[in-house]
């Protein structure tokens, strides 16, 4: 088997890595994974029983115990089930970015997930965005991006995610959540957020998503044919 592509693409929540990822894997024909799915899914669980996010122990003693499911559906888009429930939309609910943050902030919980994430990069040519994809998951990675925005801009376009949802939110809630994410994520011991030595610092604050793709798939091909 030729070796398989993949390209990392990391950053703070709301940078657009999802939308872009997205779209930069379909133009490529790879698969994109979504790795911040896998941990909103831990996170569901801890959440639907009860657990305190923040109490460790308790979120590790469900390990063993769960049952992750990653597929795509017909129309290519990665599905998350847990205990064989579609859990895809539950997760993306604004509660739950916080027990996904928790618990991912968690060494076992990620030690847990990390080989079915490189698993999928061995099978697969990818598009792969999370925190640590090109620090940690696959540092090999043919590229890396580093995909940043203002707190600001980053808050604005969460905000405007969850009014099209229907979902109420005050605007100044989201970006304290946003910072607080932020502090969480890059701070944690284990596989903070951070952007590789080698990957390519992308920052779309000034950029809307047709421009900030438009960037991507130039630095992707630039790279590709070093
Ligand atoms: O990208 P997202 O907002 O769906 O990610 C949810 C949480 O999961 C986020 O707070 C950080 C964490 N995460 C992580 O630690 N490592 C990854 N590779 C992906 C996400």
């Amino acid at each position: 088997m030729s070796k398989r592509r993949s390209i990392a693409i990391d950053g703070p929540s709301g940078a657009g890595k999802s939308t872009l990822a997205r779209a930069l894997a379909r133009s490529l024909g790879y698969l994109y994974v979504d790795t911040g799915a896998i941990y909103r899914t831990v996170g569901l669980q801890a959440f639907r029983n009860g657990i305190d996010p923040e109490n460790g122990d308790a979120v590790v003693a469900l390990l063993p115990g769960l049952d992750i499911g990653l597929g795509y559906g017909e129309d290519g888009v990665q599905r998350m089930y847990l205990n064989g429930e579609d859990v895809s939309q539950v997760i993306r609910q604004h509660e739950i970015s916080r027990y996904a943050s928790c618990v991912s902030a968690l060494p076992e919980v990620r030690s847990f997930l990390l080989d079915r994430q490189r698993q999928l990069a061995r099978e697969h040519d990818v598009v792969m965005d999370g925190r640590d994809i090109g620090t940690v998951v696959l540092p090999q990675a043919d590229v890396k991006i580093f995909l940043t925005a203002t707190p600001e801009a980053r808050a604005r376009r969460r905000w405007l995610e969850l009014q099209d949802r229907g979902e109420q939110a005050q605007f100044d809630t989201v970006l304290r959540d946003v910072k607080e994410r932020d502090q969480r994520d890059a701070n944690r011991s284990t596989a903070p957020l951070r952007q590789a030595e080698d990957a390519i610092l992308a920052d779309t604050t000034e950029l809307d998503l047709d421009q900030s793709l438009a960037l991507l798939i130039q630095i992707v091909k630039e790279r590709l044919q070093a």
